[in-house]
C-alpha cells in the first residue's frame, strides 16, 4: 500500500513528538515541514531529517506529493490551516485546542467533510497507556458509578525556552482550561461520555502573560457521574511544582492515579483506607508510544479502516465545555449543554 506522505506545519515543541511517529511508521513518510520563523523550521528539519521546508503553510498545501498534514502551531491559526488542508485536498491532524470559537470548529469540520478527506484531533491522551489503564479500571466498575473524578494540577505555563511566549497571550490563547487542562476534559468526556453540565471558577491569578491562568471546573455527566478540575499555572507560593493529584471515588471503592514502584507501574484501589488491589500494568511512558497509536489511527481513518480516536466533533464539544466555564465564570450560574 501506498506511503502517506505528511507535511508538519509547526515547528515547535510539539513536531518533537509527532516527526519521529512519522519517521518510526512503515506507512509514513514525512516530506516537508512548515514554519514562519524559517530558522526553527531549518533546525528542526536538519535534526530531524526532514528533506523540505517552507515559511508558509500556503506553499505546502500547494504541494502534489503532501497528502496529509499535521497541524501543530498557536491555536489562534488551527482553524485557517485545517480549513485550507480541506481545501486543498489534505487529511488534516489538528493539535489540541482545537480553535477558539465554535464557529471556526463547526467550519472546519464542514469544510473537511466537503472534501471528504480525514479530520483527526490531537488528544492524545486516547492513544496512552497510562490514561487508558485508568479508564478501563473505571469501565470494569472498580470504583461502581456514579463516581467522582478529581484531579488536581499546579505547575506553570509552557513557556520558553520549550515552548513559545504564545501560550500565555490572550491574543493567540484561551489559557489554561485549553492549552493544558482540554487533554483532561476530552479524556473525561472519552470516559464518562457527554457532559451536561459545568460549574467554574475561572481567574488570572499570576504575573506571566494575560490569560485566565487558575481554573476549577466542576462537571456533572449524563452518566450521573461527577467530575472536579483543578489545573493552575500560576500557583508559585505553597504548591508543589509540578504537583498533582488523581482519584475517583465511587460506591465500589477509589482508584488512585497509577504510580511506579521500581520498574513496576501499579494501579491501586482502595476501600476506606485500605488497599485491596494492586494492578501492575504496561506503561511505556514516552511520547514516542502515545504519538505513535495517535499516528496509525490517523493513518488507518485516512484509508477508511476506521474513525480516528479523537475527531474534530470531539474538538468541538472540548471546546464548547470551555466556553461553558466562562459563561459560568460570568454568570456565577451552572451552565448546561449544549450551548448551541
Ligand atoms: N498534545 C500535546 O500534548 C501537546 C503538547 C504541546 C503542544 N501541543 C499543541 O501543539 C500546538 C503547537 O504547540 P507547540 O508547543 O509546538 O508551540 P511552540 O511555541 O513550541 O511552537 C510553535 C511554532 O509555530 C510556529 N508558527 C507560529 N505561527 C505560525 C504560522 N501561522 N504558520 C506556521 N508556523 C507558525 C512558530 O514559529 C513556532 O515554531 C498547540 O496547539 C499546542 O496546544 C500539544
Amino acid at each position: 500500500m501506498d506511503k502517506i506522505r505528511f507535511g508538519m506545519i509547526g515547528a515547535g515543541a510539539i513536531s518533537n513528538a509527532h516527526i519521529p511517529a512519522i519517521l518510526k511508521h512503515p506507512d509514513a513518510e514525512i516530506v516537508c515541514l512548515a514554519d514562519v520563523n524559517e530558522e526553527a523550521a531549518k533546525a528542526q528539519a536538519e535534526k530531524l531529517e526532514v528533506p523540505r521546508i517552507c515559511a508558509s503553510y500556503d506553499t505546502l498545501m500547494e504541494m502534489d506529493d503532501v497528502d496529509a498534514v499535521i497541524v501543530g502551531i498557536p491555536t489562534q491559526f488551527h482553524a485557517d490551516a485545517v480549513i485550507k488542508a480541506a481545501r486543498a485536498g489534505k487529511h488534516a491532524m489538528c493539535e489540541k485546542p482545537m480553535a477558539r470559537t465554535l464557529e471556526d470548529c463547526r467550519a472546519m469540520i464542514q469544510a473537511h467533510d466537503d472534501a471528504g478527506t480525514t479530520l483527526a484531533m490531537g488528544f492524545v491522551r486516547r492513544y496512552d497507556q497510562h490514561w487508558g489503564q485508568i479508564r478501563k479500571l473505571i469501565h470494569e466498575g472498580k470504583a461502581g458509578r456514579p463516581c467522582m473524578w478529581r484531579v488536581i494540577v499546579a505547575g506553570s505555563a509552557p513557556q520558553p525556552p520549550n515552548y513559545g511566549t504564545w501560550y500565555a497571550d490572550e491574543r493567540f490563547s484561551d489559557g489554561t482550561l485549553t492549552e493544558s487542562a482540554s487533554h483532561d476534559v476530552d479524556f473525561l468526556r472519552y470516559t464518562f461520555g457527554e457532559v451536561e453540565t459545568v460549574t467554574a471558577h475561572m481567574q488570572k491569578l499570576g504575573t506571566y502573560g494575560t490569560v485566565l491562568d487558575n481554573c476549577v471546573v466542576i462537571f456533572g455527566f449524563e452518566s450521573g457521574d461527577t467530575a472536579l478540575l483543578h489545573w493552575s499555572w500560576s500557583l508559585p507560593k505553597g504548591a508543589g511544582s509540578g504537583f498533582r493529584g488523581l482519584d475517583v471515588i465511587g460506591p465500589e471503592g477509589s482508584i488512585h492515579e497509577p504510580r511506579q514502584i521500581d520498574d513496576q507501574w501499579i494501579a491501586e484501589v482502595s476501600r476506606a483506607d485500605e488497599v485491596v488491589e494492586q494492578i501492575p500494568f504496561e506503561n511505556r511512558r514516552d511520547a514516542t508510544t502515545w504519538s505513535q497509536g495517535q499516528l496509525d489511527g490517523f493513518i488507518r481513518a485516512i484509508r477508511g479502516e476506521a474513525l480516528p480516536r479523537a475527531t474534530g466533533y470531539d474538538g468541538y464539544k472540548a471546546q464548547e465545555i470551555y466556553l461553558a466555564a466562562v459563561q459560568s465564570m460570568e454568570s456565577g450560574l451552572r451552565i448546561r449543554l449544549p450551548l448551541e
